[in-house]
């Protein structure tokens, strides 16, 4: 393991540790063409799987798909600002954290298309990183997310949480956890220790990386249209008890990305990766592997 670099121009290994699922590096990546340094931890060999956190969190919301390192070769940033990601300029859009990722993808010579999984936020940035760079995706996988843009309800709840988290810092934002997980669990051990994983990322986060990323989630812009004149394989997973993402939101994903269709995982609500990793594992894992080898 070596010690936090990256200042210089040239990815630098942050820790490298060697599993069962194989080799695992985390490196700093300069992206001098978009101002920023970005965090991403590597592992795994086979087709690229690119893995794209939710608001406002890190790469770590996706530690049980550390095994998927044993059949693919996963990539899995913390976005600008996120994490021990650089912020640069700060979050401007999402079309920035998309294009970010896209420049990612050449820093670490990923030359093949990579399947784009993104969750809430992160299906938002995955939206626009295959609408905006076709060729680098070979297929899509939106998870508890929509295409739509907010209506004015949703702004203004991001406001008003803007406005606490100017005042309160990033504890502010926990607010939002009971929301993110099913009910089914919340009562149970392992709810609660998800809940607290949850909370203790959240008050991690930087206010500024909140409330950035809450006005460019505010200002997105509907993606029905562009969706619809994509023409890649598509898959959508919901968990069932979602109460952030309404179950017809995906659907009308499903509708409109030709081909795709819509898992509901059992015992999941907004956090269905980490709250059933088996199902959504296996569903994911079939759908890269039906992509055919790399
Ligand atoms: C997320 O989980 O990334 C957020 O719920 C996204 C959003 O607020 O739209």
């Amino acid at each position: 393991m070596t010690g936090r670099a990256g200042d210089g121009r040239e990815p630098s290994v942050v820790a490298a540790i060697v599993s069962g699922g194989g080799a695992a590096r985390t490196i700093d990546c300069p992206l001098p063409d978009r101002g920023c340094t970005l965090t991403v931890h590597l592992s795994g060999e086979g087709r690229p799987v690119l893995f794209i956190h939710g608001f406002p969190l890190d790469h770590s919301m996706w530690s049980e798909q550390m095994p998927l390192a044993a059949r693919f070769r996963l990539i899995v940033p913390d976005l600008r600002g996120f994490g021990h990601s650089g912020a640069g300029e700060g979050i401007r859009s999402i079309e920035q954290l998309a294009d970010d990722l896209a420049a990612l993808l050449g820093a670490i010579g990923e030359d093949r298309p990579v399947v784009v999984c993104g969750l809430s936020m992160g299906g938002y940035v995955a939206e626009h990183l295959v609408v905006r760079h076709r060729r680098l995706v070979s297929g899509l996988v939106l998870v508890d997310t929509r295409m739509e843009a907010d209506n004015d309800a949703a702004r203004a709840g991001r406001a008003a949480l803007s406005e606490r988290v100017a005042v309160e810092g990033a504890s502010a934002a926990c607010e939002m956890v009971p929301r993110l997980l099913a009910t089914s669990r919340a009562a149970l051990p392992e709810g609660r220790a998800t809940a607290a994983m949850l909370e203790a990322r959240i008050r991690d986060t930087k206010p500024d990386t909140i409330r950035r990323a809450l006005a460019a989630l505010a200002a997105r812009p509907d993606m029905t249209d562009a969706l619809s004149r994509l023409d890649l394989p598509a898959l959508a997973i919901i968990g069932e008890e979602d109460s952030i993402t309404p179950r017809e939101a995906m659907e009308r994903i499903t509708r409109t990305i030709a081909g795709s269709r819509l898992v509901v995982v059992p015992r999941s609500g907004h956090m269905t990766p980490l709250e059933n990793p088996e199902v959504f594992n296996r569903e994911l894992a079939a759908f890269v592997e039906g992509l055919g080898p790399a």
